[in-house]
């Protein structure tokens, strides 16, 4: 009796493997869509209106990058200089009537901003933040085998409303999933592993499944955990009833054997995929990235991941993507992120909103420890029109939002409730006793009186704070809550809440060597810093002697060139050098690490200049994706790999005086050398990060050799460069996918008649492209170009300028020209495939 059982139960199993998967997750929604900017009178949400004459295009999709620049666009150069507006997208769909019964959902990554979405006529919801995702239910207004018309206004035309550039519209992906009634639910597991050890870790998995059938429904869940190469580690299966219309939270563990642990050397990671069974059909597949990794933040130590010291050696960054705007591409984010790692970077702060989540799914295979944030601002507003307006009646949606999409991610590490909020100050009224008696219990975690007594004395911001936890705490327990904060003082009712589990500074790195004493309960690390001002291949000599911060806020500062020079020596006053930072940050144990401000270039906030400046100039690498000098004094600290850097270039009037500063790693002493004549060794003392030289510039060769114990690490050299007589192109990737997302990065430089890439060549180079490929973006890194960066042409900034090669969904060849008046067309091939 009981072998029949088995083989019956096996025979079910079996069918139930066999089926066809009669559910679609996450298909790319994306492609073919129609736009239109319109003003506030157009009402296009009817499925009967004509869209015909409505530009056709694909996602995501950002409108403002398109425009050129311009100084009286109301977003104002701290919003990048671009338009906003109201644009509509409407999508044409056909659900096929064999998935009549089942569930249809519509899911956003993200709309910027004000988004509301009708299915066929009827509006299913709006969303203020334009950086959160989300979904709708579309089931119930969906025509089965016959035309659908999806409709979406994003409203981006009450600015400003942010502090940087923030794009417009339908900027994320979006996907359409079919589900049957019984299904994982939307973010519907929630992966941990509580129990680490060399020879096991314990992975558990609470799974939400919803039954939307009309019955209450016996649902099995199979847990299936496999290695990276696709080999079954562990898995577990269990049953329980799901009552009709609910939902049911259900818990499983799976032990895995000599666990890969995940770190940021080798991201090893797991794939878990979930799978739901009723009436002994597979009704759905949902598949979750797993690492396993443990991490502790420790007050004197400071940052552990799987028990061994790490310096969190991060940097903050803003979502846009350069010449792409806003709008996501993979690609696009993996460069980014390639070119942080290769300087030695090891940390992300997604400053100050939700990310895209393929930032997240990148990092999780690369290898970053991310610090996810939600709010710029809370009640108190930063900019005229921003989120402050829709705080009060959406922070708490998007707050659990955020950290349900996020929370499985092994490289998210850190919450952020907030950045440099303006409830830091102004609201707590306590007297100096309550504030002793705070801190007291802060520091010492004893309980004197009760928590609410306590906070209720500290003020509704100090409550805010905690409330904000606290949503945070209900959604992921397993991963500290921090703020950004720049009030340092110990009565910023933000710590004095007690609520944060790390304490972040914005800035103030004179006050790190005091903290442990300030907050002997509470790990510290920087949650930004430095705001250092560069720009890329221009000097101002002689580089100890440059001050360009304008001598009052309230003046906008007026350096008619409205670009700084390339040396790490000027920065924001909240701020300070890129080398004064690491010096504190390295020096101090206690300080797990920093976020510095910033990775790239953004558009927008370029502080301290306004128009004609759009772009900011804070970061280690220009927008076009070019690294500063700076980079390399990074990559000599946070990399074990050789470097020797020598800047800047060595094309200068006769007799000038250059500093020519040098960073390197893993030798003695540098020796300079010009035109063959020893200009000296130098060697790093105390914690010096460069060396410098100060010469009479003649032209010709500089050449720089670092020795370790008399031999030769490495050598550099630069020449001058003559007149430019041809162009160089240089494709970061010759061979691209063909799925019309792929890109191709495209630097171009002109060369001297020896080969030499010239330093200060502005020609202008204008690009077209022939095969299956198209040119979607251009840029030169120069903060002052108002040039839309659309435009298939650019002048080179010192030396450089980028093009971006996107491919069709089309295999084939793409060949891109490039011409500059008076050389020779040059072309590159790129394969599609
Ligand atoms: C910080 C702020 C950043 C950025 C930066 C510029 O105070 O958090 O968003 O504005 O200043 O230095």
């Amino acid at each position: 009796m009981k072998s029949i059982k088995t083989v019956l139960f096996i025979l079910i199993a079996l069918s139930s493997q066999l089926a066809a998967k009669d559910f679609q997750r996450v298909m790319d929604f994306t492609q073919n869509w129609k736009f239109t900017l319109a003003d506030s009178t157009l009402q296009a949400s009817a499925s009967s209106f004509n869209d015909q004459s409505w530009r056709s295009l694909n996602l995501p999709h950002d409108w403002s990058i398109e425009s050129d620049f311009g100084k009286d666009f109301p977003a104002s150069p701290g919003g990048g200089a671009l338009p906003g507006g109201i644009g509509w997208y409407r999508k044409t769909f056909v659900v096929e009537k064999v998935n009549k019964g089942k569930r249809v959902y519509i899911d956003f990554d993200g709309v910027y901003r004000n988004s509301e979405v009708w299915i066929n006529g009827t509006s299913v919801g709006k969303r203020p933040n334009g950086y959160i995702s989300f979904r709708y239910d579309l089931t119930p207004y969906i025509k089965f085998g016959e035309n659908n018309v999806i409709a979406v206004k994003a409203d981006n035309s009450k600015q400003p409303n942010s502090r940087w550039y923030s794009g417009s519209g339908i900027f994320r992906n979006v996907w359409l999933t079919i589900l049957n009634p019984v299904h994982v639910d939307f973010w519907g597991t929630y992966v941990t592993t509580p129990e680490i050890t060399a020879d096991s870790a314990v992975v558990a998995i609470q799974t939400t499944i919803k039954n939307d059938e009309n019955k209450l429904r016996t649902v099995r869940v199979e847990q299936l955990l496999y290695d990276a190469q696709g080999i079954l580690v562990g898995k577990s299966d269990g049953s329980f009833y799901v009552n009709s219309g609910t939902s049911h939270q259900y818990l499983q563990r799976i032990v895995v054997k000599k666990p890969l642990l995940w770190n940021i050397e080798n991201p090893y990671l797991y794939k878990l995929v979930t799978r739901t069974h009723s009436l002994f059909r597979l009704t759905d597949e949902y598949v979750t990235q797993v690492g396993i990794r443990s991490f502790t933040f420790d007050v004197k130590k400071g940052f552990f991941l799987n028990g061994k010291h790490l310096k969190i050696n991060g940097v903050c960054n803003h979502h846009d993507l350069g010449a792409l705007g806003a709008a996501v591409n993979t690609r696009a984010i993996e460069r980014q992120l390639q070119i942080l790692k290769e300087m030695g970077c090891n940390g992300i702060r997604c400053s100050h909103n939700p990310p895209a989540p393929e930032l997240l799914d990148l990092c999780d295979k690369m290898g970053f420890i991310v610090m996810d944030e939600a709010f710029d601002m809370w009640k108190k507003k930063k900019v005229t029109f921003d989120y402050s307006l829709d705080f009060d009646e959406w922070h708490e949606r998007d707050l659990t939002d955020l950290v349900k999409r996020d929370r499985n991610h092994p490289s998210v590490f850190i919450w952020s409730i907030g950045n440099e909020v303006g409830e830091q100050w102004g609201e707590a009224k306590i007297d100096d006793s309550d504030l002793q008696k705070a801190n007291v219990q802060l520091n010492n975690r004893k309980v004197i009186e009760s928590e609410d007594t306590r906070l209720g004395k500290l003020g509704k911001n100090a409550l805010l704070t905690k409330h904000l936890a606290d949503i945070v705490k209900s959604v992921d327990p397993t991963r500290p809550v921090s703020a950004a904060c720049n009030g340092t003082d110990d009565n910023n009712p933000l710590f004095l809440s007690g609520a944060l589990d790390l304490i972040g500074f914005n800035y103030h790195e004179k006050e790190y060597s005091g903290i442990t004493s300030r907050y002997p309960t509470k790990p510290f690390y920087s949650s930004e810093s430095v705001s250092a001002l560069q720009t890329r291949g221009f000097y101002l000599m002689p580089s100890d002697s440059m001050n360009i911060w304008p001598e009052s806020w309230d003046k906008p500062f007026s350096n008619p060139l409205q670009k700084c020079s390339a040396y790490d020596n000027s920065h924001a006053p909240w701020g300070s050098t890129h080398e004064v930072t690491w010096k504190t940050v390295k020096k101090h144990d206690h300080v797990a690490g920093q976020f510095i401000w910033t990775g790239f270039d953004y558009l927008g906030e370029p502080t301290p200049y306004w128009w004609p400046s759009r772009s900011s100039y804070f970061g280690i690498i220009d927008l076009a994706g070019f690294p500063k000098d700076v980079y390399y004094m990074y990559q000599s600290e946070w990399t074990t790999k050789d470097v020797l850097y020598i800047f800047p270039h060595w094309n200068w009037n006769a007799g000038q005086t250059v500093d020519i500063w040098a960073y390197y790693n893993n030798a003695d002493e540098v020796e300079l050398y010009l035109n063959g004549q020893s200009l000296g060794k130098r060697n790093k003392t105390g914690d010096d990060l460069h060396v410098m030289w100060r010469v009479q510039y003649e032209p010709g060769t500089l050449k720089a050799v670092s020795r370790k114990e008399g031999k030769v690490v490495l050598t550099k050299e630069i020449k001058t460069a003559g007149e430019p007589v041809s162009i160089r192109l240089t494709a970061d990737r010759p061979v691209i996918a063909t799925d019309g997302k792929d890109l191709s990065f495209v630097t171009v430089e002109l060369l001297d008649k020896d080969g030499n890439a010239s330093p200060l060549a502005n020609q202008l180079v204008k690009f077209t492209v022939e095969g299956e490929g198209a040119i979607v973006g251009t840029d030169n890194g120069d903060q002052n170009d108002h040039v839309s960066l659309k435009k298939p042409e650019r002048h080179l900034f010192y030396g450089k300028c980028l093009v971006i090669v996107q491919s069709t969904s089309k295999a084939g060849n793409i060949v891109l020209k490039a011409s500059v008046e008076g050389m020779p067309t040059k072309e590159i091939s790129i394969k599609s495939k």
